[in-house]
């Protein structure tokens, strides 16, 4: 493909993109795009498919096209770990790189699911996760493993760990009982009554399983186990209303907050990066919301 004649299709020119496999449900480019106007920026966000095993070709044609940064999504943030010239130490610590930033021709690695965990957080429910007692749903794949070394970063004051694979959510408790800033680590089963024991016992619980897309993917969790002083953070979002995880924790008065938040919040650390100045965070989700 001739890259410079793609990209100079764009006006603005396209200086900065999402990848992906696939990539066209990607809000990304709804949100930047308006980020990049409201702040003079003469560059335009896209989106590009980009096949498993070819992200460091993407990474150097994307640097000879003059693009500024890429952010990166399923299923490229842990070969992306390996494309770059410089990795940040946190995405290093978190397992995986989502924003990509290029400086002078090399390539600077960067995680903003964690601490765009973090804001989202307090934003949502005026609290710090350092504060909480947190409870993982999926804590074996990327997005749950990242949520769990973060907190552990911060020191929350306990993380219980839950994954269909056990073996997984075991290795995440070792990492974390290596940072050791939390007094109290386990791993649980994800089944019912074990999970419906640890929800007594939790503050925050959040769900990084890829399921809640459809109305009909199985429960997470028993609904009666949610009681109004949860904090319910879905990793997942939908175009089309609530995930069955929130529709059940607003039943029961809990607070709720969806993965939405979480794409804004890393979308705007993704673009301090680029840019090394705040972003524009209210156009940014206005942008998400005519998405
Ligand atoms: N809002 C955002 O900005 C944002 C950012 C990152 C991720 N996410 C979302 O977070 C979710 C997870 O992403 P990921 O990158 O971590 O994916 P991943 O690495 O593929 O992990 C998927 C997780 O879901 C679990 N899982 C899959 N099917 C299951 C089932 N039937 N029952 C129980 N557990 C099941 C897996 O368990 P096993 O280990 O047993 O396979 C694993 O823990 C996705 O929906 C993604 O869209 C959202």
């Amino acid at each position: 493909m001739n890259w410079n004649a793609v990209a100079g299709r764009f006006a603005p020119p396209a200086r900065l993109a999402v990848i992906g496999d696939p990539i066209a449900h990607s809000r990304s480019p709804q949100m930047h795009n308006p980020a990049l106007r409201a702040c003079g920026i003469d560059a335009q966000y896209v989106r590009v498919q980009v096949p498993q095993g070819r992200v460091a070709e993407a990474f150097r044609q994307f640097a000879r096209c003059g693009f500024l940064g890429v952010n990166i999504t399923i299923p490229h943030k842990f070969e992306a770990l390996d494309a770059v010239d410089v990795l940040d130490p946190l995405a290093r610590q978190l397992g995986a790189v989502n924003t990509l930033a290029i400086r002078d021709g090399r390539l600077h690695g960067y995680n903003s699911d964690g601490p765009g965990f973090l804001r989202s957080v307090k934003e949502a429910f005026g609290v710090e996760v350092k504060d909480l007692r947190v409870l993982i749903l999926g804590a074996g794949g990327g997005a749950g493993r990242a949520v769990a070394v973060q907190s552990a970063l911060v020191g929350c004051r306990s993380i219980t760990l839950a994954n269909r694979t056990l073996d997984k959510a075991l290795a995440v408790m070792r990492e974390i009982r290596e940072i050791g800033n939390v007094p109290l680590v386990g791993v649980v089963e994800m089944d019912d009554a074990h999970l419906a024991y640890q929800m007594s016992g939790c503050d925050l619980v959040v769900n990084a399983t890829s399921l809640g897309m459809k109305s009909a993917d199985t429960k997470l969790l028993p609904a009666d186990s949610i009681e109004a002083r949860h904090l319910v953070f879905d990793m997942v979002y939908r175009a089309d209303g609530e995930t069955p995880l929130l529709a059940d924790a607003r039943l029961a008065g809990a607070k709720t907050v969806d993965g939405l938040t979480l794409l804004l919040h890393q979308g705007a650390i993704s673009f301090e990066h680029w840019f090394d100045r705040p972003a524009p965070l209210e156009v940014m989700r206005e942008g998400l919301r005519n998405a």
